[in-house]
């Protein structure tokens, strides 16, 4: 079968290379997937750049004195490991159950259309995929196939956060920056649903006008606006009470000033490469808080049940159209490289995706 695979991290995604390697087989609760779609996310581009294996090299965890790891791991307890090349890549995507091995959740789940989630070392981006029965989720007839392919990571990023992090109540606002990514597009469409308030911060106009009408209170445009005077206009000089940001660098640093009282940043992404440099009173003076957040840890430290309840809440949103994301082009398997470049591109109003089998 036909696989895209890194052979070591690098800057250049033209080194990621289709390969034909064996079809894989799935063991006891396992499936074996027929892969339709799978999006390109800036997270399949830090697998590409070792962006996570290195920010793991400077966890304590993985400390060694005076040694930079090779083996790095993402929890404390050292039971998932980052990977490194060689290894092939993709988050997330869409597909059919083929073949199962042994048990019931495996066996229910034949012949049915599920999405999936888990990158390198055996992500999503080839033509069959083994996947955890147990972490499948079957997908219902009113979620169309690309929709499904991008069901886990932005939407469930997008609800915790909200939700579960930051705790959003009706009224407050929430203030954040990529505003036209696809997590953002669905953050405006929760406040709207949900009664919060959202100022989208947007680096040119591309995407204001769709942000507007999905139901942005403002939208501040940082090639032509100031931030900080346009937030005091907005939030009537209180400040927004929530910031979400996946930027980093100046950006962040002008959205902790944006806070008010008791306020709280959270960063969850790290898109313009530049560290934040926050005067330490920017967060006293106003006793503001900023946290990280990451999906894949925030899950792991949940119940089982809290978990079935929360892809259950993510499920439902999704078949009533609020994490929505437009699709933009679409590539063959075999022009990875060229979809990549894609994605990579500024200006887009949506995702990029793979197709990896016919439908
Ligand atoms: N921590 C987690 O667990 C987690 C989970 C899911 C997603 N994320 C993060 O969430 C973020 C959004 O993901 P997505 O899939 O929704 O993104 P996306 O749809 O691919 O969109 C990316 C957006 O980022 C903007 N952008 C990129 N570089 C920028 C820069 N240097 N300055 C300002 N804007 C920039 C782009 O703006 P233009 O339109 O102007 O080009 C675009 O709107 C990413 O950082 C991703 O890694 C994190």
């Amino acid at each position: 079968m036909k696989s895209a695979r890194l052979h070591a991290f690098t800057q250049n995604p033209a080194d990621i290379r289709v390969e034909d390697i064996a079809v894989p087989e799935p063991g006891p609760g396992q499936v074996r997937v027929r892969m339709l779609f799978s999006p390109v996310n800036p997270s399949d581009l830090n697998f590409v750049h070792g962006t996570y294996h290195s920010a793991l090299q400077r966890i304590i965890w993985n400390y060694t004195p005076g040694q930079k790891q090779a083996e790095v791991y993402y929890d404390p307890a050292r039971r998932n490991k980052c990977p490194v090349p060689p290894y092939s890549l993709g988050g997330e995507g869409v597909g059919v159950v083929e073949a199962c091995g042994s048990g019931f959740l495996a066996r229910r789940l034949l012949g049915k259309r599920v999405a999936i989630a888990g990158g390198p070392p055996a992500g999503c981006w080839q033509e069959y995929c083994i996947a955890d029965a147990k972490k499948a989720v079957a997908m219902t007839d009113d979620i169309p196939d690309q929709q499904a392919a991008m069901f886990f990571i932005n939407p469930l990023t997008a609800y915790v956060l909200i939700r579960e992090v930051l705790r959003v109540r009706k009224g407050q606002w929430v203030l954040l920056s990529a505003a036209g990514s696809a997590l953002g597009k669905s953050v405006v469409r929760m406040g709207q649903r949900d009664g919060f308030k959202t100022i989208c911060v947007v680096r040119s106009s591309t995407n204001s006008d769709e942000l507007r009408a999905l139901g942005a209170d403002a939208v501040i445009e940082t090639d032509k606006q100031d931030l900080l005077a346009e937030v005091f206009r907005i939030t009537g000089g209180q400040g927004a009470r929530h910031a979400l940001d996946c930027i980093g660098g100046k950006l962040a640093d002008d959205l902790v000033q944006c806070l008010g009282l008791d306020g709280q940043l959270v960063v969850y992404g790290t898109l313009s490469g530049t560290p934040m440099q926050i005067p330490g009173r920017d967060l006293m003076m106003p006793v503001a808080r900023i946290s990280g957040f990451f999906l894949s840890n925030w899950l792991a430290q949940q119940s089982p049940l809290k978990l079935l309840g929360t892809l259950r809440a993510v499920k439902q949103l999704t078949r009533q159209g609020v994490f929505h994301t437009e699709v933009t082009e679409v590539f063959p398997l075999e022009q990875v490289v060229d979809a990549v470049a894609a994605a990579s591109k500024p200006g887009r109003t949506g995702k990029v995706l793979l197709r990896l089998s016919a439908g």
